[in-house]
C-alpha cells in the first residue's frame, strides 16, 4: 500500500550550463547548452517520493514571480499536495546556478531566496499535515531553526523523521541527531559534519559510527559511484552501487532519499528500501536535470530485473 512522505524543504530553478570541465577561479568558459529545470533539494526528494510511489505533500515556499509558478506547477503535476506551498510577498524564488562537466560532476551555487522565509511559524501551521505523514523529509536549504522545528515536530508525532543534512558546511546541533531516526549525508557532507576524512567505505563506516555515538540512530552515507555505506543497530554494512554511465549527477542524492522515504512509508524492509532506493539514483545519474532525471517507479523495477 503506499505511504505519505511530507517533504519539509527547499524549490530553486536550476540554471544550468554544460561545460567541458569545471571552472577554476578567474576564469571564462564557454559553456555547451544552457537549460532551466525544476530543482532544489526539497523539491526533487518530493518529486522522487511522489514518482516511486509515495503520496506526497511539500512544505516550502516560492517566490510572487515566474519561476515559483513554474515550481509550483511541476509538483501539482507530479499529483503532489501544495496546500503548505508558502508564497513569499517579498523574496525571489530560490535559484540554483549549475554548472556540469563532461564526467557528469557539478558545482552548484544556491541563493536561498523565498527558501530563507520558510519559518518555525510555517510548521507549526501544518502540524496538521505533519500528523499525516508516516516519513517526515528535510533538508539544510532552509533556515536552521525551521528545520529544528520540523525535525521536533516529527520526532513528536511519532513520524519517521529522516535528514537529508546537505549542504552542510560543519556539524549540525547535536540535539538534532537525537530526532532523526535516519541522517543521510554524502561523503563530502559527512566530512563536514564529523571532521573526519572519508576517501573510502572504511572511513566513511568511522564517520558514521562517530555520528551514531553522537545520538543518529541510522546513518546512511552515500559515496556517490562507491554505493552506500549503512550503519543501523543491525550492524555496519557496504552496498555498492550498480554500474552505470553517468551523464549528470545532480539530484541523485535526492533520488535516493526520495526513494528511500517512499519505500519506508510503504512498510518495506530496511534493505528492499535501500536497494530499491539505489536503483532509482543509478537511473537519475544517466539522464540530466535535477526533476527530469528523476524515475517512475516502473522504470526501477524494469532496471532492477
Ligand atoms: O541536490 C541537487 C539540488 O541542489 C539542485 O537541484 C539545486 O537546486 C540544489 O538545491
Ligand atoms: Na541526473
Amino acid at each position: 500500500a503506499q505511504g505519505r512522505v511530507v517533504v519539509v524543504g527547499s524549490l530553486n530553478m536550476d540554471l544550468v550550463a554544460r561545460v567541458p570541465r569545471l571552472p577554476v577561479a578567474g576564469e571564462t568558459l564557454a559553456g555547451y547548452t544552457f537549460t532551466q529545470v525544476a530543482g532544489g533539494k526539497g523539491g526533487n526528494q518530493a518529486v522522487a517520493a511522489a514518482r516511486l510511489g509515495a503520496g506526497v505533500a511539500m512544505i516550502g515556499c516560492i517566490g510572487r514571480d515566474a519561476n515559483g509558478a513554474s515550481l509550483r506547477a511541476g509538483l501539482l503535476a507530479e499529483g503532489i499536495d501544495c496546500a503548505a506551498l508558502g508564497e513569499s510577498a517579498s523574496a525571489a524564488t530560490g535559484v540554483a546556478l549549475i554548472v556540469v562537466d563532461e564526467a557528469g560532476r557539478n558545482s552548484i551555487v544556491i541563493v536561498a531566496g523565498s527558501n530563507g522565509a520558510l519559518t518555525p511559524e510555517d510548521i507549526a501551521r501544518h502540524e496538521a499535515l505533519l500528523g499525516s505523514a508516516d516519513v517526515v523529509v528535510c533538508q539544510l536549504e532552509t533556515p536552521p531553526e525551521t528545520v529544528a522545528a520540523a525535525l521536533a515536530a516529527g520526532r513528536r508525532l511519532n513520524k519517521t523523521v529522516i535528514l537529508n543534512p546537505a549542504p552542510a558546511t560543519g556539524p549540525v546541533p547535536r540535539e538534532w541527531l537525537a530526532l532523526v531516526d535516519y541522517l543521510i549525508p554524502n561523503e563530502v557532507e559527512a566530512a563536514a559534519l564529523t571532521g573526519l576524512p572519508i576517501g573510502s567505505p572504511q572511513e566513511a563506516a568511522a564517520a558514521a559510527a562517530a555520528l551514531r555515538e553522537q545520538g543518529a540512530r541510522n546513518v546512511l552515507i552515500t559515496l556517490g559511484a562507491a554505493g552506500i555505506l549503512a550503519a543501523t543497530e543491525d550492524g555496519t554494512m557496504h552496498l555498492p552501487a550498480p554500474k552505470v554511465t553517468a551523464v549528470d549527477t545532480t539530484a541523485a542524492g535526492d533520488t535516493f532519499i526520495g526513494a528511500f522515504a517512499a519505500e519506508l512509508a510503504r512498510r518495506s524492509s530496511f534493505d528492499t528500501a535501500v536497494r530499491f532506493a539505489q536503483h532509482a539514483a543509478a537511473i537519475s545519474v544517466t539522464r540530466a536535470g535535477a526533476q527530469p532525471s528523476i524515475p517512475t517507479r516502473h522504470e526501477v523495477q524494469a532496471f532492477a530485473v
